[in-house]
């Protein structure tokens, strides 16, 4: 398969594929959610209703649906699951990375406080888990046991190269694996473990694993070239905390020999976080040529899910796959 970058599909024309699954999936989002205890609730609801794409319950049903086209309340209620434990990381990591905006909201840490983040978000993960058990199924259980911890041990990584400038492309992939695509991996496997289709697992945890590369390298050149209205977060964030990312990394290396000042200037601002010249450390890595080879890394992940694709079913579910890829990389242009 060859990647085809600009689209006219939209993101409501591949949710439509499953518009029925998708709006049960969504309500019940809301509807697990069943504390006792009122100020869970109210944190968790902030964050919930303030929107988010739902992609990876979306990943879910059209897994489901492709390997077994019939409507599953069980897939429905997986996705509901895996994005509930998507809400409750990105409410950790505005806490980590000290965000104000989430989903074009503030976010539960600026609205509330640090530590009623923290523990709202250890709410919605045990809530996770407390659902899962439902299934009474092992497997699904270890899957997402599993890929839970990796999801934390990517934060934690993350954090221990913070404030450093050395950080390489490998020690990126090892993070983005764990904190991101980790996810993706779950939402994919997870329906081939409902449907019975063990044959299939391989080929969906590529597709998971090089989508939700992608999808992170695209978010991170988009925190040096997006929009922030866009996006609902502020951007520019990861220079200003110290997080190497894909950008900052590449940019290093391409200075290093050809413009020393510029070098010591990136490297330092890494180690410090300073956001007083922010604007000009932005210019710099954009002018480095570090976003184009950011490009390129996401195209070619993006083709290794393609790739993957291909030994799955073929019907209008992977279609709808295989569209969300393009739509995640029709961000670049
Ligand atoms: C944000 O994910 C976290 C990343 C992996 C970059 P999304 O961009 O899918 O966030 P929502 O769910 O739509 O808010
Ligand atoms: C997103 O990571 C959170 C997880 C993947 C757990 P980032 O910190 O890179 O993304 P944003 O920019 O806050 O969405
Ligand atoms: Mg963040
Ligand atoms: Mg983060």
């Amino acid at each position: 398969m060859t990647s085809i970058i600009s689209t006219q599909t939209t993101y409501a024309d591949i949710q439509s594929i499953v518009a029925d699954d998708f709006a049960i999936m969504d309500e019940q989002v809301f509807g697990s959610l069943n504390s006792k205890v009122q100020l869970v609730m109210s944190v968790s609801q902030h964050v919930i209703n303030a929107g988010g794409k739902r992609m990876r319950p979306l990943i879910t049903l059209l897994c489901s649906r492709m390997l077994n086209d019939a409507p599953s309340e069980a897939a429905m209620h997986l996705a509901a699951i895996t994005e509930m434990l998507h809400t409750a990381t990105l409410v950790h990591d505005d806490v980590i990375d000290e965000s104000g905006l989430r989903r074009g909201k503030p976010t539960a840490n600026a609205t509330w406080n640090n530590a009623t983040a923290v523990l709202v978000g250890d709410y919605l993960i045990a809530r996770a888990f407390n659902l899962l058990v439902g299934f009474g199924s092992l497997p699904l259980l270890k899957l997402f046991s599993d890929g839970t911890c990796d999801i934390a041990e990517g934060e934690v990584l993350q954090l221990q190269h913070q404030h450093n400038p050395s950080a390489t492309e490998a020690d990126y992939l090892r993070i983005i694996d764990g904190k991101t695509s980790r996810l993706f991996m779950m939402a994919t496997q997870g329906a081939a473990i409902l449907q019975e289709q063990p044959q299939y697992l391989e080929a969906l945890s590529d597709f998971g694993q090089h989508f939700g590369n992608a999808f992170q390298i695209i978010d991170d050149i988009l925190d040096y070239s997006g929009d922030s209205e866009t996006m609902g977060k502020n951007l520019g964030d990861d220079l200003a905390e110290g997080k190497p990312t894909l950008p900052t990394i590449k940019a290093l290396e391409l200075l290093k020999d050809t413009d020393k000042q510029s070098f010591d200037k990136l490297r330092i601002a890494v180690q410090t976080g300073k956001t007083d010249q922010a604007d000009k450390l932005i210019e710099l890595v954009r002018r480095s040529g570090s976003l184009d080879y950011c490009r390129s890394r996401a195209l070619s992940e993006t083709e290794l899910a393609q790739n993957a694709l291909a030994k799955l079913p073929d019907n209008r579910y992977r279609d709808g796959l295989y569209q969300l890829t393009e739509l995640a990389t029709a961000r670049l242009v």
